[in-house]
């Protein structure tokens, strides 16, 4: 006898489907034969669902057994199949009333006692289900409230192989679970805007950041508040789109952080890797790959603090995804691609001791110190910043406690309004903000009237500005007119615009 039971495997961002196919026959009685996993897997996955089985009261039949997982060529990760592994022999034995499985996916780890496991990767599985139009998704218990946030489809939860069993041999009803309300993964706005004192040009800059989607990085000395701006800006950022919260959540379902999770977030991802970190925790990888701090930002901010002190092959293994809006990661059993949207916010200080340009406090640095610390940055990672500035210490005269400042939701406001904008100039296009343009869309996207043109012409000529610089320049001016509400760029739109070419350390 053989069955089938369906399942999913991931590859890159998308789940792909699984037959899990047994096939119990004569032979040599007793053999248990599992094709279609990596190496190591087999025979854990073959350990646990045998444990898992007997402790359930159920039995392996005595004869020989044959488990083939297909498509062979396709990422599988081990744990994943326990549970569909279980259920096929369960059903080629005769143990589970044919046709049970029919139109259900099932995925989830085993105990050796029977009690199901989470697993990573369960939202883009039920996101697969749904597109298939299938019947209902099995899942472990602690993943359930990840399958929920897929719209209109059925979960089935599973605490143990006995009570999934007896649900699929009509004994009890599927178990229901609890809605909690808004248990989503969002991250919390820890600054608000008005809680920053003065530093007047550096909120400013953010705004342009977050309206135009422009990487930003702040050179400053210690305590001058770089940390606090940038953890500011998740506030000012607009609200993710349904599409664009599934996306995410999809990102952190593979990761592993959904669990619980049972709504898409609504504030867009705030990562703060540490320096420390490796470049497979941040670019992405790992013996089962998994995605990166860059995809966890996907589609809002990554921040680098102290960016100088991260290692040579992050800073250069960035290059690349902050180029392409993804991270590649090769790997022997193929290439894997996840999204890497996001906007980039760094910070340094100017020197190792960090006073260098300080208006208080004398730099002990040499020149030589000074000149090693900043070579750590590459031109070409430097090219991707379309914003840099130099901030200097709040003065105690911009503590005026009683005077208030603008909130981080005005500051939004523009910042939606400016996005809208963008919006409808770029619709039709693969571009959904400025700091995305090419120069050759800049050129189409970027009108500038005569007397801008007049100030870009002697900025080339007295600044030495490159091609780089010039488009990088025109970008950002279309973002501070977006800000405007002005559909042609001017000259005081390019002013400011040039002020952020260099951060003047
Ligand atoms: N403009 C400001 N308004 C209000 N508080 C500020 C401001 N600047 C700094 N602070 C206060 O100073 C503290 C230190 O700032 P922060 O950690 O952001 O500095 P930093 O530039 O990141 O320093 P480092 O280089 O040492 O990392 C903040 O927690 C905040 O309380
Ligand atoms: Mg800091």
């Amino acid at each position: 006898m053989s069955a089938k039971v369906l399942s999913a495997g991931l590859s890159g961002l998308a789940a792909e489907l699984v037959e899990a196919e047994s096939d119990i026959g004569s032979g040599d009685i007793g053999s248990f034969i599992i094709v279609g996993l990596p190496d190591a897997s087999i025979s854990e996955a073959k350990e646990r669902v045998r444990s898992a089985l007997r402790n359930s009261g159920l039995s392996l039949p005595k004869l020989k057994i044959t488990i083939n997982l297909a498509p062979a060529d396709l990422r599988k990760q081990g744990p994943n199949y326990d549970l569909p592994i279980a259920l096929s022999i369960l059903l080629a034995s005769g143990q589970l009333p044919s046709g049970c499985l029919r139109q259900v996916m099932c995925l989830g780890e085993l105990s050796l006692d029977g009690q199901t496991r989470p697993v990573s990767g369960v939202l883009p599985a039920a996101c697969l289900a749904k597109e298939l139009g299938l019947r209902a998704i099995i899942v472990p218990a602690g993943n359930a409230a990840e399958a929920q946030i897929v719209d209109g489809l059925t979960v089935w939860p599973a605490t143990d192989l006995k009570q999934i069993i007896g649900q699929l041999r009509g004994l009890s009803q599927p178990l229901t679970i609890k809605r909690l309300d808004n248990n989503s993964i969002e991250p919390a706005v820890v600054v608000d805007f008005s809680h920053v004192c003065g530093q007047e040009t550096a909120k400013r800059a953010l705004e342009i950041a977050a309206a135009g989607n422009h990487n930003l990085l702040m050179i400053g000395p210690p305590g001058s508040g770089k940390t606090m701006l940038a953890k500011a800006v998740p506030g000012i950022l607009t609200g993710l789109a349904a599409d664009e919260a599934i996306e995410v959540a999809k990102i952190y379902s593979i990761a592993g952080y959904l669990k619980g999770a049972n709504q898409p977030p609504s504030i867009r991802p705030f990562r703060s890797p540490h320096h420390s970190a490796s470049a497979a925790s941040i670019i992405g990888g790992g013996s089962w790959p998994s995605p990166g701090e860059i995809s966890l930002a996907h589609r809002g901010v990554l921040f680098l603090d102290e960016l100088p002190e991260f290692s040579r092959a992050v800073l250069e293994g960035l290059r690349q995804p902050l180029e392409d809006g993804f991270a590649t990661i090769n790997r022997t059993i193929g290439q894997l691609i996840f999204p890497a949207q996001f906007l980039l916010i760094a910070a340094m200080n100017p020197c190792p001791c960090g006073f260098f340009g300080d208006n208080r406090q004398v730099c002990r640095c040499s020149s030589r110190q000074i000149a090693n610390y900043r070579r750590k940055l590459s031109g070409p990672l430097l090219d991707r910043l379309d914003l840099q500035l130099t901030i200097q210490r709040v003065r105690p005269a911009d503590f005026s406690y009683g005077v208030k400042l603008e909130s981080s939701a005005e500051v939004r406001r523009r910042v939606e309004s400016a996005r809208q904008q963008q919006k409808q100039r770029l619709a039709g296009t693969k571009f959904l903000t400025n700091g995305d343009l090419t120069p050759l869309a800049i050129k189409q996207f970027c009108l500038i009237d005569r007397y801008g043109q007049a100030l870009l012409r002697q900025a080339v000529d007295q600044l030495n500005l490159s091609a780089r610089g010039y488009f990088r320049v025109l970008r950002l001016a279309r973002t501070i007119a977006d800000l405007a509400n002005e559909p042609t760029i001017a000259k005081i739109h390019l002013a400011e615009s040039l002020q952020y070419r260099f951060a003047n350390y």
